[in-house]
């Protein structure tokens, strides 16, 4: 069942597998424009840890879908408050990348999201980043992206990211990681990681954030 359209704001998807560097392209295209944002990991990354912290398994579907609809969470800026407390950094650490991954691929996990998701949909419009953002959640978006990276390129963006928050990395562990979140990603048989029909291509392995930022632009101009 495709989810039915929600407003006639104008929505720019940009999917594409972990760490391809969508996240801080897709924020400042929605700065430049003047929209609203919408980064749907941090959804599923909600999920892994608001779990972990109740003590429940990522294998358990039916306790997941609950809190996934319950999520008692603020967006404020780029703060992350879940039930009054500020998880922005918990839910960036890789851990929660994993658990994220793995309470994706349940069905109910996914529906339960999918009209907290449709809610950023508002005026002048929304820049949507995630992996089913254009086959499933905005089939309607007027300019649909598929980003990505190099496995090594995208390793080693993560690494920096990390370091530069002070957390400890190794890339060879980062790689071996987001192959294998990769693979979960692109084969789960519930809205897995694709390009759909009529979406740019950008590979950003050797291309400045500028660079893929404008390129986004220029093409959601013509549309
Ligand atoms: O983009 P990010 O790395 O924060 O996403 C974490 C995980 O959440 C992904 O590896 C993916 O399994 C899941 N996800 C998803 N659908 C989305 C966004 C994220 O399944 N729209």
């Amino acid at each position: 069942m495709s989810p039915k359209v929600t407003s006639n704001s104008p929505v720019i998807a940009i999917d594409g597998p972990t760490a391809s560097g969508k996240g801080t392209v897709a924020q400042k295209v929605a700065e430049h424009l003047g929209y609203h944002y919408l980064d749907s990991g941090a959804l599923y990354r909600l999920v892994g840890l608001a779990s972990f912290k109740k003590g429940i398994s990522t294998a358990s579907e039916q306790e997941l879908a609950p809190i996934a609809k319950e999520l008692n969470v603020i967006f404020q800026g780029d703060r992350i408050i879940l039930d009054g407390e500020d998880v922005s950094d918990q839910i960036r650490q890789e851990e929660m990348g994993k658990r994220a991954s793995e309470v994706a691929i349940h069905p109910m996990v996914r529906q339960a999201l999918v009209a907290r998701q449709h809610a950023f949909r508002q005026k002048p419009g929304l820049v949507a980043d995630g992996r089913d953002m254009a086959s499933a959640i905005f089939t309607d978006a007027v300019t649909k992206v598929y980003l990505t990276a190099s496995a090594e390129a995208r390793a080693e963006r993560r690494y920096k990211q990390l370091i530069a928050k002070g957390f400890s990395a190794n890339i060879q562990v980062l790689l071996q990681d987001l192959r294998d979140r990769d693979e979960r990603d692109a084969n789960r048989s519930n809205s897995p990681l694709k390009a759909v029909e009529g979406a740019h291509h950008l590979d950003t392995t050797s291309m400045t954030i500028e660079e893929a930022v404008n390129q986004i632009l220029k093409w959601h101009q013509v549309n």
